[in-house]
């Protein structure tokens, strides 16, 4: 099933989501759905928040489909190292349409479980690491929008409030 993404203005993606306890065939399932909703909106990671779920849980692939190993469950993730600095230019599945340069750390170590609730540990660096803190942020209610600089926020925050007016958001 493909959830559709919900966007920049809806609540749920600015609380904290509440941890993921049960890991049973639903979690599974659902893990299975957020991959799916994610290739086909072509992103690169998805939080439960984006479909309007609060709960810890994210899905990331940053081959978006092309290497069935890079996919990655992340149940109640936290970032336990982060180290050195990569400014690259983001956006996000919610925030569709409108990007800008946020500055994360290049290395980055998670501690999570997967959708069997067994507690793993990753390495990464660059890209991952990026998508690895972006999802992060989402759990914690925390969009990209407020990594940008006050003048660029306010700028894409009024564009949105515009769309939203005319009722094209
Ligand atoms: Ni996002």
């Amino acid at each position: 099933m493909i959830y559709p993404v919900v966007k920049y203005g809806n609540t749920v993606l600015e609380k904290a989501a509440r941890p993921v306890e049960k890991f049973d065939e639903e979690l599974a399932k659902l893990c299975q759905d957020m991959f799916e909703s994610m290739y086909g909106a072509n992103g690169v990671g998805l939080a439960a928040p984006q479909i309007g779920m609060a709960k810890r849980l994210a899905v990331i692939d940053v081959t978006v489909g092309k290497n069935p190993e890079a996919k990655i469950v992340l149940a109640n993730p936290e970032i336990i190292h982060a180290e050195g600095e990569q400014r690259e230019e983001e956006g996000c599945l919610s925030v569709p349409g409108f990007r800008g340069n946020v500055a994360r750390p290049q290395y980055v170590t998670v501690r999570a479980q997967d959708a069997t609730g067994k507690t793993f540990e990753m390495n990464s660096e660059g890209l991952l690491a990026r998508a690895f803190c972006h999802e992060i942020d989402h759990l914690d209610g925390v969009l990209f929008l407020k990594h940008l600089g006050l003048v660029k926020r306010d700028l894409i925050r009024r564009r949105i409030r515009k769309l939203q007016k005319t009722g094209q958001w």
